[in-house]
């Protein structure tokens, strides 16, 4: 199916009385999926870069220069560095950080520290963005499970995707499993539409209802990314930095990020 054709059939849903469709410019054509996938390939080959090398005793921003130096090697550019005025190239986010963590100098990988690391790229105008969870050494049961549970609910969520489906299934079916492993979602961040933009619509919820929201159709992309905690969902943004979220209960928060692309059968994950 064309993307014409896939647009014919949005308008017909329109014509129907379909609140949810999405417009026109969220479908990509064949030329900007191929450029968006380009970038998720050098997107991945950084994370790739980072898993070989992270470990006990590197700082945060250690990793920084890592993605940094090897984004800028490939001819990209690292898309996090001065988005509404981010400091830094990359977020790293240790333990009871939830997200959007600065690196640093001072502060230094250790044994046990559960580490999410979001790495975002601009590749010839076009974005992609993944994360992924390290578990530096060994960790805890309870760390471990945690990490293990939100890799789990990416996962599900990324089952949902299929032309024609809600994007609310994919938060209805993300939260029932970490609430079946007695986690809570947080609330307060979400995935996103991406490409040709950071932060593209639609926002996608990681909790929500079957059947609702936005009509997924091929050649939409978005970034499916949930961030579990362990028992309370609340989160506290840094007065001093204004980025780094924390959970207000202190306890550790794990998150794993994928980009999509709706296909005419399913979905194909671009962040591999
Ligand atoms: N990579 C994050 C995301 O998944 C966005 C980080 S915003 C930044 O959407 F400014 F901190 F980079
Ligand atoms: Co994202």
């Amino acid at each position: 199916m064309s993307r014409e054709e896939v647009l014919k059939k949005l308008q017909q849903l329109r014509e129907e009385g379909n609140l949810n469709v999405p417009r026109d410019e969220l479908i990509k054509t064949e030329e900007q999926i191929q450029g968006i996938r380009e970038s998720a390939k050098i997107n991945t080959a950084v994370l790739d870069y980072v898993a070989e090398r992270i470990k006990a005793g590197i700082t945060t921003e250690q990793i920084n220069d890592w993605v940094k130096e090897y984004t800028e090697s490939q001819g990209a550019i690292c898309a996090p560095y001065q988005y509404g005025g981010f400091p830094k190239h990359v977020c790293v986010s240790i333990d009871d950080v939830v997200c959007h963590g600065i690196p640093n100098k001072k502060t230094i990988l250790k044994d046990g520290m559960i580490v999410n690391v979001d790495v975002s790229t601009i590749y010839n105008g076009y974005y992609s963005d993944a994360s992924r969870m390290f578990i530096i050494g060994q960790t805890t049961a309870e760390k471990e499970k945690l990490v293990r549970v939100c890799k789990e609910c990416l996962e599900i969520g990324l089952e949902q995707v299929k032309p024609y489906g809600h994007l609310g299934d994919i938060g209805y079916y993300i939260e029932r499993h970490a609430l079946k492993n007695g986690y809570k979602v947080v609330r307060d961040f979400g995935g996103h539409g991406i490409g040709l933009e950071f932060h593209e619509e639609p926002f996608v919820f990681h909790y929500g209802k079957k059947n609702n929201g936005m009509i997924l159709a091929p050649g939409m992309i978005f970034t499916i990314e949930p961030m579990l905690n362990m028992k309370k969902s609340g989160i506290r943004i840094s007065t001093i930095d204004g980025w780094t979220a924390y959970t207000k209960d202190k306890r550790p928060s794990a998150q794993w990020e994928h980009m999509v692309l709706v296909t005419e059968d399913g979905y194909e994950i671009l962040s591999y």
